[in-house]
């Protein structure tokens, strides 16, 4: 059964008493001088874990194993719009002079899509199929920057013709190519960064190294190109915030270069690589470096991907089988191995691709999670978890303490599986990619804007 993917709001989810009523109060709005402050966020988000986990629940209610159709147990998302919403909100507040061109290589999501369009951002496209996909929702192609330094020829022509002007290089060759099929598109050299600290590492594949920036802007100029500015990107959930000043430094560099090969950048694209748990730490580094090495009529771009959606999907797992073992590191006690009927050739694919640890909470269990002595101490029971397929890497959790026995039937949830998860799904072993997202939306500001 695959569901329309609807926008469920908090009005929707309030008709039935049976549901929690998601508090109107704090209401973020995105007027930021008045509506939102550092305190209220998290607030908002706290009140929002609780309707993800009622809508998790009544739609795994609605399904009878026992009885139900092939695939009507199949794992599935819900997606909550008011988190992106307050992720961006957020980032206003903290980064106010760098506007987002969200990475639909992330997640690239139709309802997320829109609401980015909504929001006014921008986006990175990599490829003719990411490119479709924002033009199809009528977003101007001035919105969109072609962030893939090695292109597809055809798909260089694809964007010409499209009028997305906006591209990345970073080698001679690609210069080439650009000067052959789009002359007028308007490039951004991308440079190498220190990504060392990075959990996925870029600079081993893209940007132009220091030593040759020069030659490569001598090269453009040469072949009467138009470079406006300069990229870089310090690795996907990068670590040390100091990897983003040293690429301002550099990035300041090239931009003296260019200007005495006799270009006038006019734009910095920053990248991606900002994550949900040390935003503040790397937003106040990068604001304040753009500050002092660019003046106000630079304008500064990102391309967050992660940071905008990987805390805004929550995906709920059926449990098809069991096995008991003993437990290897103490043989005295049982131990469960748990497969799951979606694996890392599914939406966990965010543990091959992005080095991520989804963690296994449960969402509904048979057990009542007492101990059987009759005290009223959760049961700590250790699993490992597993994937559907046959294959052996299919693994979710070496090892996982959760509180109480899961039996064949039960479901688990996992947060925070936005990011690289459904995008690099795989249908492996005739498992299906296409799983369902009901959508809800925790924010009035974000229903509002979805509305029209
Ligand atoms: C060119 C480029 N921009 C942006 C991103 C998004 O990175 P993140 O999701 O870490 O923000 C990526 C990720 O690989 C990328 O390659």
């Amino acid at each position: 059964m695959v569901m329309a993917p609807s926008v469920i709001t908090t009005e929707d989810i309030c008709v039935n008493d049976n549901f929690y009523h998601c508090p109107k109060d704090p209401k973020l709005t995105l007027d930021t001088d008045h509506g939102v402050n550092a305190v209220s966020l998290p607030r908002a988000s706290a009140a929002a874990k609780q309707l993800v986990l009622d809508v998790l629940r009544k739609r795994v209610a609605d399904i009878d194993v026992a009885t139900c159709e092939p695939g009507e147990e199949d794992a599935f998302y819900v997606a909550d719009l008011g988190e992106v919403y307050r992720q961006h909100l957020r980032w206003k507040l903290n980064m106010s002079r760098v506007k987002p061109f969200y990475a639909v290589k992330c997640n690239p999501d139709p309802q997320i899509l829109r609401l980015m369009a909504k929001l006014g951002n921008g986006f990175d496209c990599a490829s003719k199929a990411e490119i479709d996909l924002v033009l199809k929702m009528g977003v101007d192609p001035s919105r969109i920057i072609y962030a893939q330094p090695c292109k597809t020829r055809s798909y260089l022509r694809y964007a010409a013709e499209k009028g997305v002007k906006q591209m990345t290089f970073d080698n001679a060759d690609e210069l080439y190519k650009i000067k052959a099929d789009f002359p007028d598109a308007e490039l951004y050299l991308r440079i190498l960064t220190d990504d060392s600290d990075s959990l996925c590492r870029l600079s081993m594949k893209f940007g132009a190294s220091l030593e040759s920036a020069r030659q490569l802007l001598e090269l453009a100029r040469e072949l009467e190109l138009k470079v406006v500015g300069v990229s870089f990107h310090v690795g996907s959930g990068a670590e040390d915030p100091n990897a983003f000043l040293k690429a301002v430094q550099d990035a300041r560099y090239v931009f003296d270069q260019a200007a005495e090969v006799g270009f006038d950048l006019h734009t910095l694209d920053v990248g991606g690589g900002f994550c949900d748990e040390t935003f503040e730490k790397f937003a106040a580094v990068v604001s304040n470096a753009v500050d002092v090495y660019f003046p106000p009529h630079i304008r500064i771009i990102a391309e967050p991907g992660r940071y905008y959606v990987a805390s805004a999907f929550t995906l709920a797992a059926h449990v098809i089988a069991r096995r008991t073992v003993r437990d290897p590191a103490d043989p005295s006690r049982d131990a469960y191995m748990l497969y799951l009927n979606d694996g890392v050739y599914g939406n966990f694919s965010n543990i091959i691709f992005d080095h991520q640890h989804p963690v296994a909470q449960i969402l509904t269990s048979s057990d009542d999670g007492n101990s059987s002595d009759g005290s009223c101490e959760p049961r700590a029971i250790d699993y490992s978890i597993w994937g559907p397929t046959c294959d052996g890497i299919d693994m979710i959790s070496q090892r996982i303490t959760l509180p109480g026995l899961v039996d064949v039937g039960d479901w688990l949830y996992f947060e925070n599986m936005g990011a690289y998860t459904r995008c690099s799904a795989t249908r492996f072993n005739g498992f299906p990619d296409n799983h369902d997202v009901i959508y809800i939306s925790s924010e009035a500001g974000a229903s509002a804007l979805l509305e029209h």
